[in-house]
């Protein structure tokens, strides 16, 4: 009932963070923390997948298996050195069950994009630089100069969240450069993720405080993070991990359409299944500042207009599933409300600069009421994906807010209220090929 038709998701199992994604040899792959054994966290392995336009998935063979139930192939990333595709990843050992450091550091490599042989020499970063470091995870490597550099998560004294920073010539050895960033508000960053938008260094990162994706966009100099801006990578309440594509021109972000806080809320372990990935984003700076927009694919999803109207009021919507894209334009105030014939409703408006998304009546996993600051324009457009059990919201292709919902119903009464306007709704194709 709740498995998504345009979101990428396991089909069975468990699902977690993206992972080395990577453009290569004219597709796009994707990895993911997943346990094939069931729908719950534990015996993670990499999962893989593949696309040609990054909306279209097909499912690959798992790429990485840990060796055993008391192992996990933990976060990482992807790179191409020499023609091949290379993982980073962090290798885990529960100290509850196992000897020896608990997180380090692997590589493997794959020649054909679907088999991959782990080094022999594993690990490559056998140890934290340091004794009081913890949460020593989630490699991202990226290509700077005739160096590789590599972002690291952690935490320093179970207090503070920090961004270690490695660089190597040959992703073998790799030189321990310092901290390049802290957070205090977190006792651990996880997911790092180190991108040049617009001439911008930008960090992107997950705390596990507020389970949310955080960015800070400055100047990465003599070994520090020079923040200038910081803020939210998405203001709802589920979106996590994210992580950017390798060698795209775009910088495109896809992030896990879920938290750790709220896991146990959404009903879909039923179903056999757990997890969901946002749709790809693009990031992009402007008047210095970071903005997200859906990346231009997901039109070609759009299988056929099902409403469009310019004059406020209340409008059936002519389909049998949650699954479709609502385009809204307006000026002024806006208030515009997807309801279900169980009551159930999703409420997003608009009033002066304050957008404000109410999920608390969405459906059987309740929600939150999210208030965000947004720039105004002459202008204002919203689009809302609904899929299922999610719903992502952007204002002028600027910001963007994540929801899981789960109703029981089809969200098939539009209602919407506004000075002037144009509402389009777009039935959506589902992406299996
Ligand atoms: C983030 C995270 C990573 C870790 C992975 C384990 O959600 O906790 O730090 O590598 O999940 O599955």
């Amino acid at each position: 009932m709740f498995k998504p038709n345009y979101h990428f998701f396991p089909i069975t199992g468990w699902m977690n963070d993206p992972n080395g994604l990577i453009y290569w040899r004219g597709k796009y792959h994707m990895f993911y923390q997943y346990n094939p054994k069931k729908p719950r966290w534990g015996n993670i392995c990499w999962g893989h997948a593949v696309s040609d336009d990054l909306v279209h998935w097909r499912h690959l063979p798992v790429a990485l298996y840990p060796k055993d139930e008391t192992h996990g192939v933990f976060s990482g990333s992807a790179i191409e050195k020499d023609g091949k595709m290379v993982l980073v990843y962090t290798y885990f050992r529960d100290p509850e069950y196992n000897e020896g450091e608990k997180e380090v550091q692997c590589i493997a490599t794959s020649e054909d994009g679907v088999n991959f042989m782990e080094y022999e020499n594993n690990p490559v970063i056998s140890k934290p630089p340091e004794k009081n470091i913890h949460a020593f995870r989630d490699p991202k490597v990226s290509r700077a100069g005739d160096k590789w550099r590599m972002v690291l998560g952690s935490g320093k004294d179970q207090r503070i969240g920090m961004v270690l920073f490695y660089t190597s010539e040959d992703l073998v050895r790799w030189s321990y450069e310092g901290v390049i960033f802290e957070d205090e508000s977190t006792k651990e960053i996880e997911c790092p993720d180190l991108v040049s938008i617009g001439g911008k260094d930008v960090l992107i990162y997950s705390v596990t405080s507020t389970n949310s994706v955080l960015f800070a966009l400055g100047e990465l100099k003599e070994g520090k993070l020079i923040t200038e801006k910081r803020g939210f990578l998405d203001h709802g309440t589920d979106f996590y991990a994210a992580q950017t594509f390798f060698g795209t021109e775009r910088i495109i972000v896809i992030g896990w359409l879920q938290n750790w806080h709220r896991t146990d809320l959404y009903p879909t372990e039923k179903e056999g299944w757990n997890g969901v990935m946002s749709l790809p984003r693009e990031l992009y700076l402007e008047d210095s500042d970071l903005k997200v927009k859906p990346i231009e694919e997901l039109k070609s999803l759009r299988a056929g207009k099902i409403l469009e109207e310019n004059t406020p009021g209340t409008y059936g919507i002519n389909t049998d599933k949650n699954s479709y894209e609502v385009c809204c334009k307006f000026q002024g105030n806006l208030s515009l409300s997807l309801r279900s014939e169980f009551a159930e409703e999703l409420r997003i408006s608009v009033e002066e600069d304050v957008l404000r998304v109410d999920t608390t009546r969405s459906g059987i996993s309740g929600g939150v009421i999210k208030e965000v600051e947004v720039q105004r324009g002459k202008n204002d457009k919203i689009r809302l994906f609904v899929d299922s059990c999610s719903v992502e919201v952007f204002f002028n292709d600027s910001i963007a807010l994540s929801f899981r919902v789960h109703p029981e119903g089809i969200y098939n009464v539009l209602d919407v209220e506004s000075c002037f306007l144009k509402v389009s709704i777009y039935e959506l194709e589902n992406i299996w090929i």
